[in-house]
């Protein structure tokens, strides 16, 4: 579908000519109102005349668009916003922050010009000013800097116009991050097209083939409500647009503890500091003032190793000496067969049309799933490669695996040889055990594809007077307190802790009775990461197409184990670019923080349980306390539902709600919804008030229902659904479940 501007009002600047006329041209052609800006300046950025404006409004009108003039400097930024309001009696929308005058080329910095900047940065500034709380009132907003390749890179002569176009850029990186929780993007790109401002300085056929309106799509797409890019900076021009980011060094270490710090020293470590080989690519200050505060630590634990090298407690700092060392790399070759084979592991199906390309290796779009980047990295675990670390004395029959973190940077390839590098990232002490956070950064040839954080607890291994909490551990974010916006419920199979474990995970305890009694269960367990694998999937299906290349990281925390056959539920939540996923009940067995495309987290949380139907009623049970009193006045009912399993008043259910069987009769119903009386509530076991409509069906057909799948007409008709009572009341029904279509 194409994208429209309808209802939509855009603000450019410098929309008299070049580039800016095209935009307002585009957008008008998709029904944005555009307010087209320009003082018609002369080509040093003086004067002043209206015809440049007047005459894009006229092209615009007379293709039957809507759009007036302003003939404003955009030092005077208040004065275009109240043209919108004026005009269209709304706020801008979108902000295109474009103007410009060519500014020749200077030769020196002394002549850093004072128009240069009050026109390009402090222009785009104040006419941003003008427009930003109005935005924030409306909880929408999109906004371009136009900065340049000339600020980007530097050019020979332009010291005044790099400046102020950099400058631009530092105020879009900012603006970014406070506009994001009030739905404000706001985006640079560099463009390069032929305009007055170019005709100087390009050859003409140059000139004329590189196209504005080859500009001008980037810009619409950018500020379109789908688009969630935000932050971004690109390179645009000739039918080409390519991103751009920072990149750092690894860098090096050039100072000792308690040495003063040399010259020399920078001198002599100068190539491994320009080395881009094992580059980072930090997406926020967080990020960066992270690894500047991580060297203060191993300046003091290189001291404290010299001293202590095999001390398996922490040091004086609270840092263990195992900090800092290095696993033995280990690699990982494979194809198709262990893409899909994973795949199959964490619960994909052909019964799911789009599951197939993660399935079938001849598919146009097969990938690889994202959470597939924990198989590779997971060999430096299983090898045993933490028992080679001095410093770290651990009973391996002692390990649990407590949480996960996996960062991929780009999408993982279906075949191919990977590289994983394990370094432990810190040993903190937590009382009744010690947690180890193992860093693994895996590669394909040179290339960084994935990075994973493992955080190994290792009970009784506490107490050594160790540090609680460590900075370089990866956190999740709380989930937002209202109703998900998404549930999805999966069942795993019997077999699915057997199929999983073919992927690499050999641990007996997923396969083996005897094996599992041992470590005190009932049964062999699923595999954590089988089940981090289906909530991520949950994600990707939900909230990225499927798409591989929009997944970013996830974060989980493994908090119950999960039987093989037990359904899972992931309930999402979706803030921008991130998805929180949450637990509800208390059989949760995780909590997830993923984040899609750009920055930021989600938290995610699935749980296990025995009935399906359980998941549905406590999530009625939770939206009644928030909408209750709305749909009691809808409904004013109460129904009574008696879930069966293989033809019996189910066991399980029973057992979850304390009653014994024999309790179960229709006057003392299990479930009990009273939309009725007060602002509602769900009642487990025993319901004192009058029942409307009593529904009995088998939890199978429950599910059936509720996702959409069976028609409750139909399940009536043909006997799965037995309805006692007032049974026109079942007509009410769609109330309570019609959000659960899209589970
Ligand atoms: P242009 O010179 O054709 O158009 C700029 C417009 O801005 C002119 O119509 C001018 O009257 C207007 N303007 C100048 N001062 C103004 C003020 N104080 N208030 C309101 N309007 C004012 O230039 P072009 O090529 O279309 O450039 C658009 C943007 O793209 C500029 O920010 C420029 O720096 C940037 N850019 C362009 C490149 C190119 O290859 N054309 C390369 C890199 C950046």
């Amino acid at each position: 579908m194409s994208l429209s501007f309808e209802g939509r009002v855009v603000l450019v600047t410098g929309a008299g000519g070049g580039i800016g006329r095209e935009y307002a041209l585009a957008f008008a052609e998709r029904g944005a109102s555009v307010v087209v800006n320009d003082l018609g300046g002369d080509i040093k950025g003086g004067g002043k005349s209206s015809a440049a404006a007047d005459k894009v409004v006229e092209e615009i009108r007379a293709k039957g668009g809507k759009a007036v003039a302003n003939y404003d400097s955009v030092e005077d930024g208040e004065k275009l916003i109240q043209t919108a309001l004026d005009a269209f009696g709304r706020i801008v929308t979108e902000l295109c922050n474009n103007n410009s005058f060519p500014c020749g080329n200077v030769y020196s910095l002394i002549f850093i010009s004072d128009i240069v900047h009050r026109v390009h940065l402090r222009g785009s500034f104040l006419v941003t000013r003008a427009a930003w709380n109005h935005m924030k009132n409306q909880n929408f907003g999109r906004i371009i800097m136009t900065a340049s390749a000339a600020g980007i890179y530097g050019n020979f002569g332009q010291a005044n116009y790099s400046a102020a176009k950099l400058g631009m850029l530092g105020l879009a990186n900012t603006l970014a991050i406070e506009g994001r929780k009030y739905n404000i993007h706001c985006n640079t790109i560099a463009p390069v097209a032929g305009s007055r401002l170019t005709e100087t300085v390009m050859p003409a056929d140059l000139l004329a083939s590189l196209k504005p309106e080859y500009v001008a799509p980037l810009v619409l797409w950018l500020c379109h409500d789908q688009c969630q890019e935000n932050g971004g900076l690109f390179e645009v021009g000739a039918g080409w647009i390519g991103k751009l980011r920072w990149e750092r060094s690894q860098g090096d270490i050039v100072r000792q503890k308690n040495q003063p710090m040399t010259p020399e020293a920078v001198r002599d470590k100068w190539d491994k500091i320009c080395d881009f080989t094992e580059a980072t690519k930090p997406v926020s200050i967080q990020e960066s003032l992270q690894s500047v505060v991580n060297v203060l630590s191993q300046v003091e634990l290189a001291g404290e190793v010299g001293a202590n090298p095999t001390a398996a407690s922490a040091s004086a700092s609270g840092i263990n000496p195992a900090v800092g060392k290095k696993l033995p790399p280990t690699t990982f070759s494979f194809d198709h067969t262990q893409c899909i084979l994973y795949a199959l592991g964490v619960g994909m199906s052909t019964k799911d049309p789009d599951h197939l390309r993660f399935l079938y290796e001849g598919h146009a779009d097969f990938s690889c799933l994202p959470t597939f980047g924990v198989i590779p990295s997971q060999a430096a675990m299983m090898g045993g490669g933490l028992s080679t670390v001095p410093g770290l004395n651990i009973d391996f029959t002692q390990v649990l695996h407590g949480e996960q973190y996996l960062e991929l940077y780009k999408p993982l390839p279906t075949s191919g040889k990977l590289t994983s590098e394990a370094t432990v990232a810190d040993v903190l002490d937590k009382g009744s055990g010690a947690i180890i956070l193992l860093d693994v950064n895996t590669y394909n040839g040179n290339e960084l594809v994935c990075y994973n954080q493992f955080s190994v607890f290792v009970v009784g291994a506490g107490g050594f007077g160790g540090r609680r909490t460590s900075e370089k551990a990866k956190t999740s974010l709380p989930p937002p307190r209202r109703t998900p916006d998404a549930v999805v419920i999966d069942s795993t199979t019997r077999d699915q802790a057997a199929l999983y474990r073919l992927s690499g995970d050999w641990n007996p305890l997923h396969i083996d009775p005897s094996f599992a009694a041992l470590g005190g269960f009932k049964a062999p367990i699923l595999h954590g990461l089988c089940s981090f694998g289906f909530a991520a999937r949950h994600v990707l299906k939900q909230y990225a197409d499927n798409d591989p290349s929009r997944f970013k990281a996830i974060k989980v925390r493994f908090v119950k184990p999960v039987m093989p056959g037990q359904s899972l539920q992931t309930e999402m939540w979706k803030e921008g670019n991130r998805i929180h996923i949450h637990k509800n009940f208390q059989t949760t067995i995780l909590d997830l923080c993923t984040d899609l495309m750009t920055g930021g987290l989600m938290s995610v949380s699935v749980q296990g349980g025995g009935l399906q139907s359980e998941l549905v009623f406590a999530e009625i049970g939770r939206r009644i306390k928030d909408l209750g009193s709305e749909m009691v006045k809808k409904v004013n009912a109460v129904f009574g539902w008696e879930i069966t399993k293989d033809g019996r008043p189910a066991q399980d259910l029973m057992h979850l709600l304390s009653l014994p069987f024999v309790f179960f009769s229709p006057r003392c119903l299990p479930i009990a919804i009273d939309l009725k009386n007060g602002s509602g509530s769900l009642h487990k076991g025993s319901y004192s008030g009058k029942v409307d409509v009593t529904f009995t069906v088998s939890d199978e057909d429950f599910m059936e229902v509720v996702q959409g799948k069976l028609n409750p007409q139909k399940a009536f008709f043909s006997g799965k659904l037995k309805v006692r009572g007032n049974i026109m009341l079942s007509q009410k029904l769609e109330v309570i479940l019609k959000d659960y279509a899209k589970l």
